[in-house]
């Protein structure tokens, strides 16, 4: 498999190193319109072919991941998925639902596996935490919160919530099975000539009775992220800034005492147990990422984000830039289709 990547700028390079290390990438392409880029990569990866636009590394690959900013995301993945490349997109995929829907037809039109690169559904600590929520160990799920803060890195071409909290709602997204139908979100710009860049967000998945809470920020002093589940039996914390312990069950919980022969509750019980920490043995999850597209193209098996995975974060994110503008007020969340004829994608 030759493997290209569109802009190696922070992020790309680090998907340049995790494909020079894998054996089944034969060629690695670099393609980035800053000359200065290209002249990093060859010096820091023996062997990498430098290419300074997508037009002229068409040949050379068979693949493309793109790691622009994602105001260009559409406009590229859709070039080289026309060229019959497949193609793994950086999130958030597009910048609109209108962009995400057009990527996913051009991959339908061309054959190609569109796939969106949401890092944190290939991290084995929320793999995990995604088996443990789906085995019922927590229980009925009640509640999820986020918070993704730190210092910068600003960027200007979308706000916080759809650089940081897109992660966060990927992770919600996967350990529900689905998609929020109501966002709510609020924000503040404090550095002139950005975007929001501290944010928050309430989504309600209303069959299921679960809300949940994301927190972003680029404009914090201590470097967070974590998710908390609380369900029904047991509570859980993921935190990616731990060495170890990324991930912890609470054997915690309440239960109401009910008055006999009344239905009024008259005090909550509490139970605190004993934590456990399951062992997560570490992969890297952008390699980890790279090898499932790569198997994906080679076998033309669905990607676990998908193209509609893709769109359907862009959809909430897009719901949440509509309630950021209302001040906070409930907006439906509106996955849009290719046409009556083609389906959902079913949730996960
Ligand atoms: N998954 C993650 O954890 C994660 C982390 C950081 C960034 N990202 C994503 O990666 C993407 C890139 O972010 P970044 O921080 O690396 O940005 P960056 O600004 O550091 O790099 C972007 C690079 O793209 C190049 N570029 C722009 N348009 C181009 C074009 N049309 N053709 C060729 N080159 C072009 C620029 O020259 C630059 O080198 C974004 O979508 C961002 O959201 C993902």
């Amino acid at each position: 498999m030759r493997v290209g990547v569109i802009g190696c700028g922070y992020w790309g390079s680090k998907h340049v190193r995790v494909l020079t290390e894998l054996p089944e990438v034969s060629d690695v392409v670099v393609i980035d319109e800053r000359p200065p880029v290209l002249a990093t990569m060859m010096a820091n990866h023996i062997g990498v072919l430098p290419r300074s636009s997508l037009r002229a590394a068409l040949d050379d690959i068979d693949a493309l991941i793109v790691a622009t900013p994602p105001v260009t995301h559409a406009t590229v993945a859709i070039e080289a998925m026309e060229a019959g490349k497949h193609v793994l997109v950086e999130k958030p995929m597009a910048t609109s639902t209108t962009e995400a829907l057009s990527m996913v037809a051009s991959a339908k039109r061309s054959g190609v596996i569109l796939a969106a690169g949401h890092t944190f559904v290939a991290n084995d600590a929320v793999r995990k935490l995604t088996a443990i929520v789906r085995q019922g160990e927590l229980g009925r799920l009640h509640h999820l919160d986020a918070a993704r803060l730190s210092l910068g890195l600003y960027r200007d071409d979308v706000n916080v919530l759809w650089d940081l909290a897109a992660h966060d709602i990927s992770i919600t997204n996967l350990l529900v099975g689905t998609v929020p139908d109501l966002v709510s979100a609020w924000g503040d710009r404090h550095t002139a000539g950005f975007r929001e860049d501290v944010a928050s967000l309430r989504m309600v998945f209303t069959d299921r009775n679960i809300t949940s809470t994301v927190r972003a920020s680029w404009l914090s002093p201590e470097k967070v992220r974590r998710t908390t589940v609380v369900g029904s039996e047991q509570m859980a914390i993921y935190d990616d800034t731990m060495a170890d312990a990324k991930l912890q069950v609470f054997d915690k919980g309440r239960r109401l005492r009910v008055r006999l022969g009344s239905t009024e509750p008259m005090a909550v019980n509490y139970r605190d147990g004993e934590v456990r920490v399951p062992y997560v043995a570490f992969r890297e999850p952008l390699k980890v990422q790279a090898r499932e597209f790569i198997e994906c193209c080679t076998t033309g098996q669905r990607p676990i984000v998908d193209g509609w995975a893709g769109l359907e974060l862009v959809a909430v994110l897009e719901a949440a830039d509509r309630s950021l503008r209302e001040h906070g007020a409930p907006v439906p969340v509106e996955i849009p289709t290719l046409g009556p004829t083609v389906p959902r994608r079913a949730a996960a």
